[in-house]
């Protein structure tokens, strides 16, 4: 999938309302087309169906990804939402996020499988890595580098580091690579480098609209 960069990625995990998501939509749709790049915004499962008609309806320049998929295909899997049950309301999908490596405990096969499912279903993934040697499943074009120590912590790793890391990242393969961890209005544009930082990844900055307008008008 050909994207324009950089990727502007909002992850809002388990967090707002349908009321509080669509707020933040209103406010930052209008706005997305002065962007040279791509927003991609992560709601919540149960709102990626209403929030991708309403982005559509509204002609905004956002896409719409999922936090998770299942590893399964559609089948006896209870609670699962399949690659193909969603793939005509995202076009990515984050996989391997840490917080779903620590509190589900999703190894590296489970996360291969995701990876394989979204790319079956023509959903890219975004695949997160904590470090220079997490494995990347074949197929993957999008690496988004998060260190744990960096996440929700306020304690982001140095821009110097993460162009290390980018540049390990990209000679294994064409990779698209994203920094994310405690990116902030104050420091989101130290992370961008293009030819080797492509985007950011953005939680606890981006839930209100107007930060994140912020740090999406900085780039
Ligand atoms: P943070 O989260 O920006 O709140 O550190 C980033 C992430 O979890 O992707």
């Amino acid at each position: 999938m050909l994207q324009n960069l950089p990727l502007i990625v909002a992850n809002f995990k388990a967090n707002k309302t349908w009321d509080e998501l669509s707020q933040w939509l209103e406010k930052v749709g209008p706005q997305a087309k002065d962007f040279l790049g791509t927003i991609i915004v992560c709601p919540s499962m149960a709102y990626v169906s209403e929030a991708s008609q309403k982005i559509k309806s509204a002609g905004w320049q956002i896409k719409v990804a999922a936090q998770d998929i299942s590893r399964f295909e559609q089948g006896s899997y209870t609670g699962e939402v399949a690659a193909s049950q969603i793939k005509d309301q995202v076009s990515y999908c984050l996989i391997g996020h840490s917080e779903r490596r620590q509190n589900f405990g999703e190894d590296d096969n489970a996360l291969a499988a995701k990876a394989q499912n979204a790319k079956s279903a023509g959903i890219e993934p975004i695949f997160c890595v904590q470090g220079q040697n997490t494995p990347i499943p074949r197929g993957v074009q999008i690496v988004a580098y998060e260190p744990v120590s960096a996440i929700g912590t306020g304690n982001p790793d140095s821009p110097e580091n993460v162009q290390k890391v980018a540049q390990i990242i990209k000679s294994k393969g064409d990779f698209t690579v994203l920094y994310g961890g405690s990116v902030t209005r104050d420091n989101a544009k130290s992370f961008i480098k293009p030819g080797t930082i492509d985007g950011i990844l953005i939680g606890s900055s981006s839930l209100d609209p107007q930060t994140f307008l912020k740090i999406v008008e900085t780039i």
